[in-house]
C-alpha cells in the first residue's frame, strides 16, 4: 500500500510540535522561574522557604511523607526534589544534573520536624566531591552550617560512585 505524501507530512509535523513541546516543558521546569541562587546559605534558605517553597514540590519517587531515616539524620524523613533532581532520579542515569536541590526534612518520632538537610548540585562549585553544595537549616530556613562540608561528605563520600547519594541506588 502506498501512503500519499501528505499524509507523511501531516504525520511528521505533529509528531515534530509533539517533540516540541516536550522539549519546553523539560527545559523550563515551573521552579525556574524564579532564579536559582548560587553557592549562597541565605540566598538559597530563602528560594526554598519562599522563591520555590520546597513544600510544593515532588517528593523523592517511590518516598512517601515520614519514612525511617538512620543516624545521624531523623527517626522520620520527609524528602523533597524540585523538578531537575526529580528527573534524574528518575532517568536512571546514575548521576544528578546541575541544579538539582534536594531538601530533607527530620523529624523526631513525635513528628516534630528539627531541621531541613539539603543538597544543591552547583555547576562547578567543588569538582572533588561531585559538586554538591551542602547545607543545614532550621524549619524556619536559617542556616546553621554550609557549604563544601567535610562532616557531610565524610559519610556520604561511601557513595561517591552513587553521585554522593544515600537514599537509593541510582542507576538503573
Ligand atoms: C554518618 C553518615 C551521614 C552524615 C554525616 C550525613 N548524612 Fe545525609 N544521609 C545519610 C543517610 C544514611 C541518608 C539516607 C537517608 C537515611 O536513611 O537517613 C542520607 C540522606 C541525605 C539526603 C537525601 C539525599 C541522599 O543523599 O540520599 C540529604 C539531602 C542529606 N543526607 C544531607 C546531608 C547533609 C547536608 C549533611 C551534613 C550536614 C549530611 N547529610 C550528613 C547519612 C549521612
Amino acid at each position: 500500500m502506498k501512503v500519499p505524501l501528505f499524509l507523511l507530512l501531516a504525520f511528521a509535523v505533529v509528531l515534530l510540535s509533539g517533540a516540541v513541546t516536550f522539549a519546553i516543558h523539560e527545559t523550563i521546569p515551573s521552579e525556574t522561574q524564579v532564579a536559582m541562587p548560587g553557592a549562597d546559605a541565605q540566598k538559597l534558605g530563602e528560594y526554598i522557604l519562599r522563591g520555590s517553597p520546597y513544600t510544593q514540590w515532588k517528593m523523592w519517587p517511590g518516598k512517601g511523607r515520614f519514612y525511617k531515616g538512620t543516624e545521624p539524620h531523623g527517626v522520620l524523613l520527609t524528602t523533597y526534589v524540585n523538578d531537575t533532581a526529580y528527573s534524574s532520579i528518575r532517568s536512571g542515569r546514575g548521576v544528578l544534573s546541575d541544579g538539582s536541590l534536594i531538601v530533607k526534612e527530620n523529624y523526631t518520632p513525635e513528628k516534630t520536624l528539627t531541621s531541613l538537610t539539603v543538597m544543591y548540585k552547583v555547576k562547578g562549585y567543588s569538582p572533588k566531591a561531585g559538586n554538591w553544595f551542602w547545607a543545614k537549616y532550621t524549619p524556619e530556613g536559617k542556616a546553621e552550617t554550609a557549604g563544601d562540608l567535610e562532616m557531610c561528605i565524610q559519610c556520604h563520600g561511601k557513595n561517591k560512585e552513587n553521585d554522593y547519594i544515600m537514599t537509593e541506588r541510582l542507576k538503573k
